[in-house]
């Protein structure tokens, strides 16, 4: 009996963990298709000669794609399930791959972009939302990590095969075809995640919603096995009774909090600076004097920190919580910015300095702010409103995202690098103290406990509205 138990066990994590795996391959095109343009811009900007904003246009066209994809993605996935919107994104990421591949004029690269873009929109948002649907509770906050896992590793991969493109030619070779090749290769998962999108179930809470309880049951069997599979499907469908949540509500007093801090970490994890670091760093680095192919080599360094430093918060997370991570690591990315300020304020940035401290900023990051907001916003709100708020906290993330994206390369051109590493590292200070201030310790919580958190805040704040400060006081130690 134990043994067939334990068999039954492993079974089940091996589906789910496969099912996981495909959803997380959305994470690793989400993290290739917004890296990719680092190793190419430098090249597209001679071929089309680019002036400054066209840069930041370059780059940014995709977040515009990405902000609409998860617009509609939440309304799309309730309307037609999650598995087919998750195939419409992937061919809409294979257009896009492609269409950034071949064109001979800029317009044309920047509308492919977008409709790439409107496919990432869609699978940052419906691949971690999948996982959850599909995923047993207990193993649900491991896997929204996963999701990040995959997109750092969809990072590290393109800046290994950005370098690796750019060494098979000479500099003429890499304006006319090499950045050609840097988007065209996004062919390979894009496919991989299309033809595998095919062999996984739908989602057995959108069936159960749609009314198809049947159609779950033998998901949820594989899932759990034959005893808890009919008890889940009771809860789930108890649970829907209780989602009769609106937008509107989560304006109340209640939940008012929780959306602040869902929205303000969301814009903090962008406007800190990471991206400018993911999209640009080789330009970064050609600033301190840097080569083509030295810059790239270090931006590959950078890919290999995020990613290490990724697997090491995934390993905290659940032990030191999540708002001690988010206070050391954005007090250590404060004082890398800082730093890194301050040696392009000098005139003549020293490499290796300005190296070791983007290093740090990044290992900062990736230990903080990369993965912990991700889970935070995956958690923070009440079941019956998560999908909603979710939602828009994410469009928050990518519309910061876009700001930041596309305001760093005019800002590195008029205010200088120095000055836009400053005005990072300040934003960086201001996570740190809206954190502690702000952001309730939700490990080892369950979400229920979490949600009814929020509701004692407001019936608290209710009671004694001069005392706010003391509420504050009190979520300080939560
Ligand atoms: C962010 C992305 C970023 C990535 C870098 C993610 O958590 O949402 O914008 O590019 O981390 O690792």
């Amino acid at each position: 009996m134990k043994h067939s138990e334990n068999q039954e066990r492993q079974v089940n994590m091996k589906f789910v963990t496969l099912v996981s795996m495909v959803a997380a391959l959305g994470g690793l095109l989400f993290g290739f298709d917004t890296a990719v343009v680092s190793g190419a811009i430098g090249f597209m900007k001679e071929r089309f000669d680019l002036n400054e904003v066209e840069v930041g246009w370059a780059v940014s066209s995709l977040i515009i794609g990405c902000i609409v994809g998860a617009a509609g993605a939440g309304v799309l996935g309730d309307k037609f399930g999650r598995k087919k919107v998750l195939i419409m994104a992937a061919v809409l990421f294979m257009i896009g791959t492609i269409g950034s591949a071949i064109p001979d004029t800029f317009s044309g690269y920047i509308i492919a972009r977008i409709i790439g873009g409107i496919g990432i929109g869609i699978t940052s948002t419906l691949c971690p939302l999948y996982n959850a649907e599909i995923a047993p509770a207990k193993y649900r906050g491991r896997l929204v990590a996963l999701n990040q896992l995959a997109t750092v590793t969809g990072i590290f991969l393109v800046y290994f095969v950005n370098l690796w493109i750019s060494g098979y030619g000479d500099a003429a070779w890499g304006v006319s075809t090499a950045w050609r090749w840097m988007f065209g290769v996004g062919i390979v998962p894009g496919l991989l995640f299309l033809v595998l999108l095919f062999f996984v179930p739908e989602s057995p809470r959108w069936l159960i919603k749609q009314g198809r309880a049947a159609e779950s049951l033998p998901i949820l069997l594989k899932i759990h096995g034959e005893e808890l599979a009919k008890q889940e499907v009771l809860d789930i469908k108890e649970s829907f009774k209780q989602e009769s949540g609106s937008i509107r509500q989560l304006f109340s007093p209640a939940l008012r909090l929780a959306l602040i801090v869902g929205v303000g970490l969301a814009v903090f994890q962008q406007v800190t600076g990471i991206n400018a670091i993911m999209y640009y760093a080789p330009e970064i680095f050609k600033e301190t004097g840097a080569g083509t192919n030295a810059s790239l080599i270090q931006t590959i360094l950078v890919g290999l920190i995020n990613f290490l430093f990724t697997i090491l918060a995934i390993w905290l997370i659940d032990k030191v919580g999540r708002k001690a991570l988010l206070l050391v690591g954005s007090a250590s990315m404060t004082v890398c910015l800082v730093v890194i300020g301050a040696a392009f304020h000098s005139g003549q940035p020293s490499g290796p300095l300005v190296l070791i401290f983007i290093l740090l900023y990044v290992a900062s990051f990736a230990v903080s702010l990369g993965p912990v907001v991700w889970v935070i916003m995956s958690e923070i709100f009440p079941n019956r409103i998560r999908g909603k708020a979710t939602a828009i906290a994410s469009m928050s993330l990518w519309t910061a995202d876009y700001v930041v994206s596309q305001t760093f390369p005019p800002m590195l051109g008029s205010a200088g690098p120095s000055v836009t590493f400053m005005i990072f590292g300040f934003l960086s200070l201001l996570t740190f103290f809206f954190t502690w201030r702000m952001v309730p310790e939700t490990k080892g919580k369950s979400l229920e406990e979490i949600e009814s958190l929020w509701s004692s805040r407001k019936h608290e704040s209710r009671q004694v509205n001069p005392k706010i400060n003391e509420i504050d006081q009190s979520s300080r130690v939560i």
